[in-house]
């Protein structure tokens, strides 16, 4: 693509004389030779916030407890966003086989990679056996016993850390809390000592070497993370009061992006709970970072089809739906909504809508917003995380077209979906 549209050396999302850009390259550019529904990655933001996280923590431990971060690429999956995290030197969190085979397509290391899936099954545990992956984090009795009969099989020996469940409530929304007694993720501390002791005693094909906690996603408050290092800094030293080995700690991720008007974790702070309370156990610290790498990195494009007027509302009907966005249905997330091109005119309250045959399928109500007419490009904002990665064909919809913008570099990541391709795998059978 040319950019017809150069604006000097800027990184990220921002207004140039009022076209809004991606690094170096005009939106509207974008939108003109790629199509709509269509997200949009900023490299130059992903290396910004992985940079942030490493330096603060940098800044807060000794020298020699480097954090092992772990990019949870369930956020976002793309094999180029995976490419450009390795090469900064990042780990991989991973939470299914499919994720396994992305990550080693983009040319991570198994060294690198933790596998923390809920209901691990046998087919993915013997994949992330042979391709050699650091570490699996433990949701269950059973699972362990599936890791150590299957590396038994391999004749191998898999590292574990077992999940604790600290009985926490953390995360930005009910849907994305994961530490509470009552949610299906993590073990009681009793059953963590149980289970420690089932392992270094009776399953010769695992090695236990710690813990691990995800409390849950977009927490904004540093505290919230101290009593879960208050947990995990206690199980450590009850287990090894009992004689067991504890060398590795994986703290999780969650940490918050903005959306709208959020105020962000403070990494001050959380650096300095970790350097008081997790490095004194003089552990092999783990993070598990998702939407804060990607989550401010990536925008959604879509095109105004319709401005529809009815008694009492005024829609405003996009090419995107909840099939490509699913979160503010999911989540009731907040997403800032803005044309792409500024324009004075005064705003106009609208319900911003999706074509999807659901009435769930609403990005905005009562949104203020510049006037738009059809044809139209708006942006949704901080759409890099949980966005393309839960998009779906719902309503027969094809998948959206992804592109990585770095400077001046342009590139289609991810080719639009075709209606065909959409049905590639379908059969009808010939007794039909
Ligand atoms: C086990 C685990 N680790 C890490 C993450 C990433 O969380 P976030 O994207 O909020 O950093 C999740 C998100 O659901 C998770 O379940």
């Amino acid at each position: 693509m040319t950019n017809t549209h150069q604006t000097g050396h800027q990184t990220g999302f921002y207004s140039h004389n009022g076209a809004m850009c991606a690094d170096n390259v005009a939106l509207s550019d974008i939108a003109e030779n790629y199509g709509t529904p269509c997200y949009v990655y900023s490299a130059s933001v992903i290396r910004k916030q992985y940079k942030a996280l490493e330096n603060a923590l940098k800044h807060a431990l000794p020298k020699n407890n480097k954090p092992l971060l772990c990019y949870a690429c369930k956020a976002n999956s793309n094999i180029a966003i995976l490419k450009l995290l390795k090469d900064l030197g990042s780990g991989l969190e991973i939470v299914s086989q499919g994720e396994l085979v992305r990550s080693i397509k983009a040319g991570f290391n198994g060294n690198t990679i933790i596998s923390t899936s809920f209901g691990k099954n046998a087919s993915e545990i013997r994949a992330c056996l042979k391709a050699g992956i650091l570490q699996f984090n433990v949701e269950a009795s059973d699972e362990m016993e599936m890791i150590n009969t299957i590396a038994r099989e391999l004749g191998k020996k898999a590292q574990i850390a077992f999940r604790l469940n600290p009985d926490i409530s953390g995360g930005g929304h009910n849907k994305i809390s994961t530490g509470r007694k009552e949610d299906k993720f993590g073990n009681s501390a009793e059953d963590v000592l149980a289970l420690y002791k089932l392992a270094t005693q009776d399953m010769h094909n695992l090695n236990p070497v710690g813990l691990s906690m995800h409390i849950g996603s977009q927490v904004s408050q540093a505290e919230t993370f101290k009593p879960g290092f208050e947990k995990l800094s206690e199980m450590t030293k009850t287990l090894r009061a009992q004689g067991f080995k504890v060398t590795h700690m994986d703290i999780g991720g969650g940490f918050p992006i903005i959306y709208n008007n959020e105020t962000l974790l403070d990494f001050d702070d959380y650096a300095g709970w970790v350097r008081d309370i997790i490095a004194p156990l003089g552990v092999q610290i783990q993070m598990e970072p998702g939407r804060y790498m990607v989550g401010n990195a990536g925008i959604l494009l879509s095109r105004v089809e319709y401005i529809k007027t009815t008694p009492s509302r005024k829609f405003m009907v996009l090419d995107a739906g909840m099939n490509d966005l699913i979160r503010p249905a999911l989540y009731d997330s907040y997403h800032a909504i803005k044309p792409i091109k500024e324009n004075s005119s005064p705003t106009q309250t609208y319900d911003i809508v999706g074509p999807i045959c659901e009435s769930g399928d609403i990005f905005a109500k009562n949104r203020e917003c510049s006037n738009v007419t059809s044809g139209d490009i708006v942006a949704l904002m901080s759409a890099g995380a949980y966005g393309f990665s839960m998009a779906s064909n719902y309503n027969s919809s094809p998948l959206p077209v992804e592109i990585m913008v770095d400077g001046d570099n342009v590139a289609v990541i991810n080719k639009a979906q075709t209606i065909e391709e959409m049905m590639e795998r379908e059969t009808i059978p010939d007794w039909l």
